[in-house]
């Protein structure tokens, strides 16, 4: 029998999907990437097309485990993490999916959810669910596809009886997780941290709450069943005769930034990271107690083990911040993301120009649907290093605004942060990073900790991993950086704060 050497996980994120594969000591040993379309039907509009998702997952498997010479009964198991809220609705009968994923970043339920809060029904959401009732969440895009989804846009089934079937369990709903497992396994199943984010959980009882699914006529036979994070139990294996050719068994799951903080190994209370990747999402560990907040972040499930209480989390959930640089690209302001640290550096501060790329709104700690991407500050002599510059520094910026909300929130000062995340390779922004929320930033050599999450979920689950104390071996710090604060630091935050303003409520279609 061959020796079950490895773990893979799936990370399959906003812009694209990657397959890594880990040794035990945490270290990878194979990585393969690719992007899929981003696609804008309507301006505030983002689709994805699962089908796609699925063929460049299998793509992806079979790109790492080739380059690497193993072959897929070499791994031990198989985890799952995803970019999160974005659903998926498919036919049953022929795995297919009815519509394109509605994407996390769409606003297309923007009224939806204004006609809530007319009802007053924003305390009762964020009472059940932790979170700040926005069209971010999965619940308005489920509603929006069973009820309005244009049938001329619907080109993958006929829509009219997209409902009743939906009732008769032939049309199911997931988030990403769901949807890849059922690929992978053929089990209708998503994980709690995954359910945590639909806005149709009760994530203190944890269960689908009942109401939640009668106000946005979600039937439950719909729905699926919710597993832990890391499942003893395994959600299934995949399939033989499937594209793996070989039976692995998929035994963790966790969104994707519940994946980092368990790849951060931020098992206890008050342990806390930030991840950049499309936006970033600073989550601070809590505890089997769900934190209220009072400053504008979330209560979420952070993880859940086999058998044990779920542990919660505090999040500040940032919507835009390495999409703020890819933006920078697509107006040829830079050619290259790597650029933006020497641009940076040419100048000796940004001139007074702000940038808020509130290009999908504002999330933590604002929740402003409507707020707009804003530039304020320029004069004649702007030049584009002062705004890739304010653009770095936006990034720092919504950091802190959501860490000064943690702290007043858990009570508990953030003297450290670890951070992960493709923009952590670069030093200016880490210690600009550091500089201005005035806290050590402290970078870790595996900074795919997303995907090492998922791997540690999934590991543990089969025995691959015996404890978390193992886990937390494998963590090395890379880097870090010490606050080196100017003594203007808070007067600019302050500035930053009056260009937040402007960009508010600027939306009005
Ligand atoms: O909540 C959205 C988040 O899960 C997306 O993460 O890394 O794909 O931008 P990412």
């Amino acid at each position: 029998m061959t020796a079950r050497t490895y773990v893979g996980a799936i990370d399959q994120g906003t812009t694209g999907t990657r397959f890594i594969v880990f040794d035990h000591e945490g270290q990878v040993v194979a990585n393969a990437y690719e992007t899929h379309e981003q696609i804008y039907p309507e301006p505030g509009w983002v689709e994805h097309d699962p089908v796609e998702i699925w063929e460049n997952t299998k793509t992806v498997v079979t790109e790492a485990l080739g380059q690497a010479g193993i072959s897929p009964d070499q791994l031990a198991a198989i985890g799952v993490t995803n970019q999160r809220e974005t659903t998926v609705l498919w036919d049953a009968d022929s795995g297919k999916p009815v519509y394109n994923a509605i994407v996390w970043q769409d606003r297309r339920t923007t009224d939806r959810i204004e006609e809530l809060e007319d009802e007053g029904k924003a305390d009762w959401i964020r009472e059940k669910t932790g979170l700040e009732p926005d069209a971010y969440f999965s619940a308005t895009k489920a509603e929006w596809l069973l009820e309005e989804g244009d049938p001329i846009k619907m080109e993958r089934a006929r829509p009219a009886d997209v409902r009743d079937r939906a009732e008769s369990g032939d049309v199911l709903f997931g988030t990403i997780d769901s949807w890849l497992i059922y690929n992978l396994t053929g089990n209708h199943v998503t994980e709690v941290t995954n359910a945590s984010r639909t806005m149709l959980y009760d994530i203190h009882d944890c269960e689908w709450d009942d109401e939640l699914l009668e106000e946005f006529s979600i039937p439950r036979e719909m729905l699926p069943e919710v597993r832990p994070s890391s499942d003893d139990a395994t959600y299934g294996s995949t399939d033989p005769d499937g594209f793996l050719e070989a039976e692995v068994p998929v035994a963790g799951a966790l969104g994707d930034q519940q994946a980092a903080l368990f790849g951060q190994t931020c098992f206890d209370a008050g342990d806390a990271k930030n991840t950049y990747g499309t936006g970033s999402f600073v989550l601070m560990n809590t505890g089997e107690e769900a934190v209220e907040s009072d400053h504008g972040l979330l209560t979420t499930i952070g993880f859940q083990r086999s058998g044990e209480p779920v542990q919660y989390a505090l999040e500040g959930s940032i919507f835009v911040t390495g999409a703020a640089i890819e933006w920078l690209e697509d107006v040829d302001l830079i050619a290259d993301p790597a650029e933006t640290a020497e641009l940076a550096r040419s100048v000796d501060s940004t001139d007074g120009v702000y940038v808020v790329p509130a290009f999908t709104g504002l999330g933590a700690p604002h929740w402003d649907q409507r707020a707009r991407g804003t530039i304020v500050g320029m004069t004649r002599g702007t030049r584009k290093e002062h705004i890739v510059r304010a653009t770095l520094e936006s990034i720092a910026y919504q950091t802190r605004d959501v860490t000064e909300a943690m702290e007043a929130d858990s009570g508990i000062e953030m003297t450290s942060l670890k951070v992960d995340g493709g923009a952590v390779k670069n030093n200016y922004l880490c210690q600009l990073q550091s500089d201005i929320i005035g806290s050590e930033i402290v970078r870790p050599i595996v900074d795919e900790t997303t995907a090492l999450g998922s791997a540690y979920a999934a590991g543990l689950a089969v025995g691959y991993w015996d404890d978390v104390d193992s886990l937390r071996n494998n963590w090395q710090v890379d880097r870090e950086f010490e606050p080196d604060q100017d003594d203007d630091v808070d007067a600019k935050y302050g500035r930053w704060q009056d260009a937040v303003e402007r960009s508010r409520d600027w939306a009005n279609d």
